[in-house]
């Protein structure tokens, strides 16, 4: 057995799941257990556990055959222990100290957490507080910074790209528009690249707020070259240029206005601007779920182990993240706060312009 300068620590998952959650899990166990003798709390939905001290003490049957599991054996919350003004505590404390107090209370020598830019600024903030913290980025948008690429993204990519496929027989077999609206709020990367897998004929990103006229332009050129269908990517987060200039406040109650969201709304508008027919599909959820691609799998087992090793190294304080193919150890604090959007000359954005495809501007 190989020393460790931890001995206890906890584990737990926050934010929206993601496919590749239960390989992280796997690959922080089996390795902290197996090689270092690391006891481990496994903490049930996200921080709320850790604030309700419900945990389960991991043992090799929780995290045996759970590699190929879609979401998390820990569950998932979205609470915000420095945010959530409203969470009532028994006995008047705060979420974050009772946080303090049961991480003492259990003899934590460090918490791993894995989770998205929310997750990973609460293990920041806690780390401030004077706790060890390791995190994990995990997210379908692949959003966090510091971080070439985030577990999630690549399964959910796979997902909304066949979808894309399957979309384009239906579509020229009726002359239509297929209006396709995939997940990512505040970043485009998964319609991005989505986009340019599926080759859809117009992609909008939150990062470019769209004009209707450029896309009615785009689309009705490709009706006057013979082309009688089309694919129109839209992120969750996609806005008009009108809209990007509208106060926080306005912006809000204008979106609680709308019918649908935006990837009926687009259509809507590409109906009145160029006649043709055009029909809707919501991915939602489905990027999510289910079984992690290959590549998740690697990815969350290699972020996995090396937490392991950083737990065993007692090198807190840091985000596991892979950089030019490397695993690398980022400060928290330079993670804290931060989404990575898609750069405006990001070589994606070269790539979708250089084969035609119209970004909405
Ligand atoms: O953060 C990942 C994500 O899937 C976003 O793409 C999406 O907008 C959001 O979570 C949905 O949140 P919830 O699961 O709380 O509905």
């Amino acid at each position: 057995m190989a020393k460790s300068v931890t001995r206890i620590c906890g584990i737990l998952t926050s934010g929206g799941d993601a496919p590749g959650l239960n390989a992280a899990i796997r690959g922080v166990c089996r390795t902290a257990i197996d090689m270092y003798d690391i006891d481990i709390l496994g903490f049930e939905h996200g921080y709320r556990g850790l604030v309700e001290n419900k945990f389960k003490i991991m043992k090799p049957s929780d995290f045996s055959g759970i590699l190929a599991q879609g979401g998390t054996i820990l569950g998932t919350s979205r609470e915000k222990p420095f945010k959530d003004k409203n969470w009532e505590i028994s006995g008047g404390a705060s979420p974050v100290e009772r946080i303090i107090e049961n991480y003492k209370k259990n003899k934590l020598d460090c918490l791993v957490v894995l989770g998205g830019n929310g997750t990973n600024t609460t293990g920041a903030l806690l780390a401030k507080e004077g706790l060890n913290i390791i995190g994990l980025p995990k997210t379908i948008d692949n959003d966090i910074v510091e971080t070439d690429i985030t577990f999630g993204f690549h399964t959910a990519l796979t997902v909304a790209t066949e979808a894309i496929d399957r979309l384009h027989s239906t579509a020229s077999s009726h002359n239509r528009v297929m209006v396709i609206e995939v997940m990512g709020h505040k970043a485009g990367w998964l319609s991005l690249y989505s986009g340019v897998a599926g080759g859809g004929d117009v992609v909008l990103l939150p990062e470019i707020p769209y004009r209707i006229d450029s896309i009615a332009r785009h689309l009705e050129d490709r009706v006057h070259h013979g082309k009688t269908f089309s694919i129109v990517v839209v992120a969750e987060g996609a806005l008009s240029v009108e809209e990007s200039r509208l106060d926080k406040k306005t912006f809000k109650k204008s979106r609680e206005q709308m019918s649908g969201s935006i990837g009926y709304r687009v259509a809507r508008e590409i109906e009145e601007s160029t006649g043709i027919e055009s029909r809707v599909t919501v991915l939602g959820y489905l990027q999510r779920g289910g079984t992690p691609a290959a590549f998740d799998r690697v990815l969350a087992s290699q972020f996995g182990t090396a937490a392991a090793n950083m737990l065993a190294e007692g090198d807190y304080g840091k985000m596991v993240a892979l950089h030019d193919n490397k695993i690398v150890r980022v400060p928290l604090e330079k993670i804290a706060g931060r989404t990575k959007t898609v750069p405006l000359d990001d070589r994606m954005i070269e790539t979708a312009r250089d084969v035609g495809t119209c970004l909405g501007d």
